[in-house]
């Protein structure tokens, strides 16, 4: 990957831009759209949003406003777990469409999988039915790829069972220290792209003493020496910032290129585990 505007290719031969804006936790009314118009001018071209977000207007506001064609934007956003089922993600995606104010999505992403610990047996029934929706969203043309987040390995299975064609992304936690292997290792061999979320560890991985060394040695911040070891991992990284130098610092990342071992050294590092999808309770 040379730049922000490289992609790479889902399985369905959708080219989706090698790093994505995240936009949690940033704010409606102003706060969203503002930082979307500077990734948008710093050269991003990929918006990730939520329905939980509660930004989805900010977002298509930026890209509407921004000039540059909508076909050159690439906008995920996700099902929310209350819209689960088929007739509820089907309406959950006229919701967004219509929020966005954009006549298609270019990714949808089931946000969670259903679990067990709180649907017992009709967990797998429950993922079955949405994807099936997100499959009729994508015949209809309403989605130019469908996707899942937050899905591991026996999610995934269970939902090859009834699919017809498996999802082209998971969008996982993912950062130094708590890299989900066992989950890149079966997207990897299903041809499904990872999408890291919380790249940065929400800021934290930042301080990790072997990070800020090899920023050091690059010459790069903590953040760029993350965001390019993703890069070269094959895993689509989505650094999310209101701040207009931090959003300029996340996409500089192509003019460097981390050693085997610096890559290895990353990869072996130890930090707390993030969130359990089987253990969620929202
Ligand atoms: N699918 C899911 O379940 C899920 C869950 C969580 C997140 N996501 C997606 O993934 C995106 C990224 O995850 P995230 O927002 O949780 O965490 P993140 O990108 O790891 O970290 C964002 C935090 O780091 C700060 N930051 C950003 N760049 C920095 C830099 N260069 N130096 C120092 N601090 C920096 C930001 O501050 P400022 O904004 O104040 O600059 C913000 O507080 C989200 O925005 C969302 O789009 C998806």
């Amino acid at each position: 990957m040379n730049s922000l505007q490289e992609s790479f290719i889902l399985h369905n031969g959708i080219k989706i831009p090698c790093v994505g804006f995240g936009t949690y936790l940033s704010a409606a009314g102003g706060e969203t759209e503002r930082a979307v118009a500077e990734a948008l001018k710093v050269g991003y071209r990929h918006i990730d949003t939520a329905a939980f977000y509660k930004n989805e207007s900010d977002v298509g506001n930026a890209v509407k406003k921004s000039g540059i064609a909508r076909e050159e934007i690439f906008v995920t956003t996700k099902c929310w777990n209350a819209d689960r089922g088929y007739e509820n993600a089907k309406a959950a995606c006229e919701k967004s469409l219509l929020t966005l104010g954009l006549s298609y999505i270019d990714l949808y992403l089931i946000h969670w999988p259903a679990n067990e610990k709180q649907f017992g047996e009709r967990a797998e029934e429950i993922n079955a039915e949405t994807w099936r929706a997100f499959e009729e969203l994508c015949a209809e043309g309403k989605i130019r790829a469908a996707g899942v987040s937050n899905f591991l390995p026996h999610h995934l299975e269970m939902l090859k069972k009834t699919a017809k064609f498996m999802p082209a992304v998971d969008q996982i936690e993912a950062r130094p220290g708590f890299w989900q292997e066992e989950t890149l290792d079966y997207c990897r061999a299903h041809s499904i792209l990872v999408e890291a979320w919380s790249p940065l560890g929400r800021g934290a991985s930042l301080a990790l003493p072997a990070i800020g060394t090899l920023a050091e040695k690059y010459g790069k911040s903590p953040a760029q020496i993350i965001l390019r070891r993703m890069l070269q991992r094959g895993i689509l990284p989505l650094p999310k910032s209101v701040t207009p130098a931090r959003i300029a610092e996340n996409a500089d990342l192509f003019d460097f290129t981390l050693s085997d071992a610096d890559c290895a050294a990353i990869d072996a590092l130890r930090a707390p585990a993030g969130k359990n999808p089987d253990e969620i309770d929202f």
